[in-house]
Parts: structure tokens; sequence; C-alpha cells
């Protein structure tokens, strides 16, 4: 589900209307609905409820503290993939113990940090990192609990650079090499080895994909709790969410149509299909999700600064841009672009770009999109901002970074102020 509906011609997140919030605190502006990050959680817990099984959120995805403080109230661990991120957690009030830390380049005073936090387990990405870690752990006179990243060799068909489950990818442990490489751990002083893990990529839109790699490591986890006792198997994140979508039931979906051939993955289908083949196993099973429980939960707005009219295109220059939301630039994303106004019934569309203020042509939002009338000082929202936006925001060009607030209910809290100026240049220095 998601929360974006127009209510008497205004877009509402939930019970606010978003130009109020755009009035008060400016643009650009991410904002995030409580009851749909609920809603999202509680919808695939209990879509696995009789298996044991933890979610552990992908922090990446959206790391403001009310986020993770709403999902560690909620239950929720934590996938985390740098110390900063478990930093996070900690001040949000999640559970270090519920806590998995992955990521091929894992530095010492990460790991030191992670073992003094006692974290739930390091997910390791290859055999040297292991031995590291084992070498840590002797010298903080602790147990390290460490579960191996296995790479399955499955195509999980999405963008190059969300993909990460093929041998050519540089996560993971190759799925022939992986046996070996549990012996070698198991011979090392000062590990726990505690589960096994796995994450194919990101934005799946599919079951199959997650259906191959499940049956294809099933055996491998089986053998794995029978040689070393492992209690969890991470089978990762990669839900895919619907980036093209109308915002309210029966109404056309009048601002584009959905690519055509892309069914949904729904939570009941992705659960269905794996739970016989993981409730076999009678292992604690673990999943990463991140997009799907924020994905849709959080819009970017953003003001027309200007229209231009060229001879081939027309622009819609907005006050946002690829620095503040980079997934068109980088992955050809798709971001919905709806006025915080309804049109008009009968409002002529047109088909234009809607680019940010950055000197780079690949700052664009939207491309040869048909979009109603928007004209200068009108709002727009990007839809399904809420994964991967504000946290891969930079200061390119000197942009101080939006603020975000989070809608719950008819309320409103603002959980991260603007950027002023002097926050661009904190902690720089001019030698004497
Ligand atoms: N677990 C691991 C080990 C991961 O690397 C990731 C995401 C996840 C879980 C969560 O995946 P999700 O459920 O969100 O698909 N910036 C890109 C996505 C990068 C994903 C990186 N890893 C984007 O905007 O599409």
């Amino acid at each position: 589900m998601h929360s974006f509906h127009y209510r008497n011609g205004d877009l509402c997140c939930e019970g606010v209307a978003l130009q109020s919030l755009a009035d008060q605190y400016g643009s650009p502006l991410y904002v995030y609905s409580a009851a749909t990050i609920r809603d999202h959680f509680l919808r695939l817990d209990a879509s696995l409820s009789g298996l044991d099984h933890l979610i552990c959120y992908a922090t990446k995805a959206n790391s403001n503290l009310a986020i993770l403080n709403l999902l560690a109230k909620l239950g929720s661990g934590f996938d985390i993939v740098s110390a900063g991120e478990l930093y996070r957690v900690k001040q949000a009030g999640g559970d270090p113990g519920k806590c998995t830390f992955a990521g091929v380049g894992k530095t010492r005073p990460e790991i030191e940090f992670a073992l003094k936090e006692g974290i739930y387990c390091f997910n390791a990405e290859s055999e040297a990192e292991v031995r590291f870690i084992s070498n840590i752990a002797a010298d903080l006179g602790v147990t390290a609990p460490v579960a191996l990243r296995v790479n399955p060799n499955v195509d999980a068909h999405t963008h190059k650079y969300i993909s990460t489950g093929k041998s050519e990818n540089k996560f993971g442990i190759d799925f022939a090499l992986i046996r070996e490489a549990y012996q070698r751990a198991a011979s090392l002083p000062n590990l726990q080895i505690r589960g096994l893990q796995m994450h194919i990529g990101s934005q799946l839109t599919s079951v199959q994909p997650f259906l191959e790699a499940v049956e294809k490591v099933a055996p491998l986890a089986a053998d794995l709790k029978r040689d070393y006792g492992i209690e969890f198997w991470s089978i990762g994140g990669g839900i895919g969410i619907v980036y093209q979508q109308s915002l309210a039931s029966g109404r056309p979906d009048w601002w584009s149509a959905p690519e055509s051939g892309v069914s949904p993955l729904t939570i009941e289908s992705y659960a269905s299909s794996l739970l016989p083949t993981l409730r076999s196993l009678g292992l604690r099973i673990l999943l990463e999700p991140g997009r799907f429980l924020v994905g849709n939960a959080g819009v970017l707005i953003t003001r027309v600064v200007y229209e231009k009219r060229g001879t081939a295109k027309t622009f819609k220059i907005v006050d946002a841009g690829m620095n503040d939301l980079i997934r068109p630039a980088l992955y050809q994303g798709h971001h919905e672009v709806v006025p915080l106004r309804e049109p008009a019934p009968g409002a002529q569309f047109e088909t234009v770009d809607v680019v940010g203020p950055v000197c780079e042509s690949g700052d664009f939002f939207a491309q040869d999109r048909s979009v109603p009338p928007l004209a200068a000082g009108d709002c727009l929202a990007l839809m399904s901002s809420g994964a991967y936006g504000f946290v891969m925001a930079s200061n390119y060009n000197s942009r101080p970074l939006p603020a975000e607030v989070l809608v719950d209910g008819e309320s409103a809290h603002l959980v991260r102020r603007r950027q002023e100026f002097a926050d661009l240049i904190a902690g720089e220095l001019i030698p004497a």
C-alpha cells in the first residue's frame, strides 16, 4: 500500500496536505508515511508467521533516526553495512543484538566497534575477512559470531548496478568454494559459526530468482546446520516495489501506463513460494528488506522554478537536483511526477523533461514524460522516493541537504532540519 492520495484536490500523505508541508518547511523536501512503513513491516512479518524468523531492515535504504526508531519499536532487527549505521541504529533505540553486519570491506575499527556492541552476526564476504575477524576477536579476547555470504550465481534480472548474486559480482563467496570456506573458518579460533547468508540483488519484480536461489542453497544450509550447528539463514533483501502506479484505486493511471510485462511481486506470493522449503530446514530465517519497507512510503517534493521551451524539448526546471535524488541518473530509475494540486478534469497534458539545477546533463527526473500542467511555482511530488533517496543525497554543487518530515496520521514531524550554509563548510579548514 501507500498513503498518498488526493483529498479535496490536495495530494495528502495520510491526513496531511503535502502543500502545507512545502509551505512550512520549504522545498526540496522528503516526506515519509509512518502508516505505510508499519503496514509493510507488519504484513511481511505476518506472511512469515509460523516460521522462526527475524526481519533485519536494510538500514542503508533510509537511515533517518525516526524511521529506525519506528522499526525498532515494531521489533525489527537491522542489517548494517558500516559502523556508522550501527551507531545510528543504537542512537535510534535499536538493539545491536538484532544487527547483522554485511559488506565486503569491513575495517578493523568497524569490526572492533561491532564486537564491543555485541551484534548478532558478521556476514563475512571473503575468507580474508573471516581470518581478520578471528584475529581481532582474539586480540579483544572475545568470540565473534560469523556467517558466510554465499554467492549462488543466480541471475536476479535487475539493473546491473544492483545485481549481486552472480559470480562476476564482488559479493559473497562462490557457491563452488563455500563448503571449503566453512571448513577453514571452523578451524579458526575465537569464532562462532552462527549462520549462512545470501542476497542476490535489489528491486526484483518476480519471485522466480528468489525461488531459484533458495532451492539451490537450501541443501547447503541443511548441511551447515548438521556439520557446524548454524542457527540461521539470511535470505537477504531485494523484494521489488511498484514505481509506476495509480494513486487512488479506481482512478485511471493518468500520469503513465505501468511498464508492460512487469508483474509486481506480492508479499503473499513471495512468502508462499519460499515457505515450504524454508520451513523444512528448521533454521531461523532472516530477511533483509530495505526498499519494500520504505520505498513507497516516501516522496520528494520539489517546486518548478522555471519553464524553458526549446525547439526539441520543453524543460520544467525544478529546485531538486540529482544530488537530492540520484536514482534516475544512476539507474534510469522511474519516479512518478505528480502535482500537489490535482489537475482539473480534462487538463491538457504535455510531454516534457523534468530536470534539476545541477550542472550535468544527467540531472533529470523524467524525460519525454507526459505530465499535467505545471507552472513555475507549482509543487510536485517525485513518488516512491523513500528508499535510496535521501541516503544517497550529497552536497554536490554545494547544495544544502533537504529537510525530512515524517507524517503519522494527522501529525507531521520534522525529523531532519534542512541544512544551512554553515553545514556545508563544517569541518573544513584553511591552512594558516
Ligand atoms: N541486504 C544486502 C546485503 C544488500 O546489499 C541490500 C541492498 C539489501 C539487503 C536490501 O535490498 P532491498 O531490499 O532494498 O532491495 N541504491 C539502489 C539499491 C542498492 C541496493 C544495495 N543493497 C537503488 O536505488 O535502487
